[in-house]
């Protein structure tokens, strides 16, 4: 066999492995947001509104909604949650979300149609891992006496209050992202349809 020959299969080898482990990355990276989805699931849910009952979700708490492949976090704020966004302002790169990472019908500060719903993507805006819940005031960990809440993301220390609001001095340099919904009804939102065209 030629030189030639054994250097064409060489690399027709090298192409093939280098598409498997793209592949293999993509799908790497794809699991945490997507679970189980195979991707016909995928491909039907992808650009299909999602609808969900805020009613099962308790005061503290929050869930995990898919739409378009994504995390959207779903937390039903307390009152004590919502007076604490006021507290914060000083800590914040953005505390009036001027950047537009939200629609235009949502408050500025709460970052919600209704106070108490929080509708949010749980993707970090710093590149895209998945922040954690992180509810407990006062965390050690996250802050000590000057945490009231909110999420950290572990892939490179972005903390954000309990609006999705970037502090100040992490990586991340925007609010995370609130997607496009409305209430269908008292307990039931759409994601993915906006406010004004329902
Ligand atoms: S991806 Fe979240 S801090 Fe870098």
């Amino acid at each position: 066999m030629s030189s030639d020959g054994v250097n064409t299969g060489r690399r027709r080898f090298l192409t093939a492995a280098t598409s498997a482990v793209g592949a293999a990355g993509v799908v790497g990276i794809a699991v945490p947001f997507l679970g189980s989805w195979n991707p016909s699931a995928r491909a039907k849910a992808a650009g299909a509104p999602v609808k969900f009952d805020i009613s099962r979700v308790e005061p503290g708490q929050m869930v995990v909604v898919e739409w378009r492949g994504k995390p959207v976090y779903v937390m039903h704020r307390t009152p004590q949650q919502i007076d604490d966004l006021a507290k914060l302002d000083g800590e914040l790169k953005d505390p009036d979300s001027a950047i537009s990472t939200q629609p235009a019908y949502v408050d500025m500060k709460s970052r919600a149609i209704r106070p108490e719903i929080l509708v949010m993507v749980g993707l970090c805006t710093h590149l895209g891992c998945t922040p954690k819940f992180r509810p407990e005031v006062g965390a050690v960990d996250l802050g000590g006496d000057s945490w009231l809440g909110g999420f950290f993301c572990p892939c490179h220390g972005s903390k954000f209050d309990l609006a999705g609001r970037v502090y100040a001095g992490v990586p991340a340099s925007t609010n995370l992202v609130i997607p496009p919904y409305t209430y269908e009804s008292e307990n039931v939102i759409i994601i993915g349809v906006d406010e004004e065209a329902a």
